[in-house]
Formats: structure tokens, sequence, C-alpha cells
């Protein structure tokens, strides 16, 4: 399925949000649709600033479990998006210092922050199990559902 086709979906969960769906659902949801589509996101993940605390928390996720539900701000993929407030996508994750390794079958991954009043609520996280596979195309898809999920808070 293309990005496009995508998209629409995407509104669809996110609109149930008000009347059908708890957050985390519609959250959950959205892994799901992603990694179900996009052959190359083999692991479909939220994660959020935990209340005061300059830590992330896994909310929903698709894929293999992982050890790492709580991430400090600055440590791995994850917690450096935190500080930096930037994309981050990582072609080979064998060639990063700070990175942290959740299953050996990861090459790749990409983390897109979410913004709510112009402050970094938490990201998207997505790996791949193929090296390289994550285009512009998929920044300004994941910026999109970023979006979608940043007007469930503010509604
Ligand atoms: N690899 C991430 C950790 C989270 S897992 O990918 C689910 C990182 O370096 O922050």
């Amino acid at each position: 399925m293309t990005f496009e086709q995508l998209k629409p979906q995407v509104e669809k969960i996110v609109s149930n949000k008000s009347n059908l769906l708890k957050l985390n659902d519609c959250l959950l949801q959205i892994c799901e649709l992603l990694e179900a589509n996009i052959p190359y996101y083999n692991w479909v993940g939220f994660y959020f600033k935990n209340g005061d605390k300059n830590e992330l928390k896994l909310n929903a996720y698709v894929g293999e479990p992982t050890d790492h539900n709580i991430i400090p701000f600055g440590k791995g993929i994850c917690g450096q998006v935190a500080v930096s407030n930037q994309n981050f996508v990582v072609p080979d994750v064998s060639a990063q210092d700070n990175y942290i390794a959740c299953s050996i079958t990861v090459k790749a991954e990409i983390v897109i922050p979410i913004f709510v009043n112009g402050e970094n609520i938490g990201q998207i996280d997505i790996d791949s199990n193929t090296t390289d596979p994550f285009t512009e195309e998929d920044e300004r898809f994941l910026e999109f559902v970023c979006h979608q999920v940043a007007s469930m808070f503010q509604n």
C-alpha cells in the first residue's frame, strides 16, 4: 500500500478517538496499520515523555517485545531525538555509537518527533530489518502521522 493510500486510514483512526476509542487504542491501531502495510517497517512504536522526568516511556507498539520501556533523554536514537527535536534517520544502526539495540535483526531505524504546541512530547520509532530502506517520503509520511497523533492531544 502507498503512503497516499495509508494517509486517509490514519485520519480515520484518529477521528474515531473522540467517540469510540481511547488514545492508546488509536496509537496501537496506527502501529498495526503501518507494520502491516509497509514491508520494511518491522517494529513500530510510540514513546512519550514520562511525566516530568527527562526520560521516554514506551506506549503502544507492534513487533518483538523490548526491554527498553524507559529510555533516558540523550540515550540511543530515541533519547537523542527527545533533545534534538529533529528527525533521525539511521540507514545502518551498526555505524551508530549512541544506539540501543533491541533486536539483532534490526538494520535501520527512523525516529520522528511529535510536537504539541511546539513542545516535543514524544515520537514514533520504526525499526527495519532492511539496510537503508528509508527515504524522504518516509519522513514526510511519518511527519503526517505525528501531526495526526498530535491532534489527539489537542482535542
Ligand atoms: N533503538 C532505539 C531503542 C528503542 S528500540 O528500537 C525499540 C534507540 O537506539 O533509541
